[in-house]
């Protein structure tokens, strides 16, 4: 199963870059946003950002792409156990488009498949959904570059390799109703996946 995919979505990732890493980031600090002092995360729904809304035209007219739904930034100060992408009580998200702005070098994105008696787990009441480690197994693995990628996040994985000298800062972004990685992957690479 294909977890991932690097992508050329021919979009300026330096106006990313700076915008997010200079504007937005220094903001979230000075209003105290973030949500844990673990792992540091940004959410904000796609019309509260000019940059996202540019970019969701963008990705809706050159790709076919269902609207983007919200945005976080990530921020790790410390490892992230293997978990879902979990809302609370929404459905776990099935993939997300990221771009890493700083701290990727290195780093590890790990999935894992689930042992028999696995047990699904429930999200916390902060969102996450942590999947017990004795219950799942290292199947795949990639090196995070500076690029997009499509990740499939509704499948136990974690990045490891992380230095907290030079943190991970990553966007993330949710397409609405929660399309599939198949039905993003079509979209956005411009052809089916083939299994
Ligand atoms: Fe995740």
């Amino acid at each position: 199963m294909l977890n991932y995919s690097f992508l050329n979505i021919n979009y300026n990732d330096k106006l990313v870059r700076n915008h997010f890493l200079k504007i937005v980031l220094p903001n979230a600090f000075q209003n105290k946003m973030f949500e844990n002092s673990n792992v540091l995360a940004v959410k904000h729904s796609a019309t509260q950002d000019p940059l996202i809304e540019h970019l969701n035209q963008h990705l809706m007219s050159n790709f076919g792409t269902p609207p983007i739904s919200a945005y976080c930034l990530f921020y790790f100060t410390a490892p992230l156990p293997i978990h879902l992408d979990g809302h609370g009580n929404l459905p776990v998200t099935r993939a997300n488009l990221n771009l890493p702005l700083s701290g990727w070098e290195g780093n590890l994105m790990n999935y894992y498949t689930e042992n028999p008696g696995y047990v699904t787990p429930k999200a916390l009441p902060n969102g996450r959904t942590f999947c017990d480690p004795n219950q799942v197994t290292l199947c795949d693995q990639f090196e995070t570059t500076d690029d997009w990628v499509l990740v499939r996040a509704d499948r136990p994985h974690n990045i490891t390799n992380m230095d907290f000298n030079n943190p991970r800062i990553t966007l993330s972004i949710k397409f609405k109703d929660n399309p599939s990685f198949e039905h993003l992957y079509k979209c956005l690479v411009g052809e089916p996946l083939s299994v």
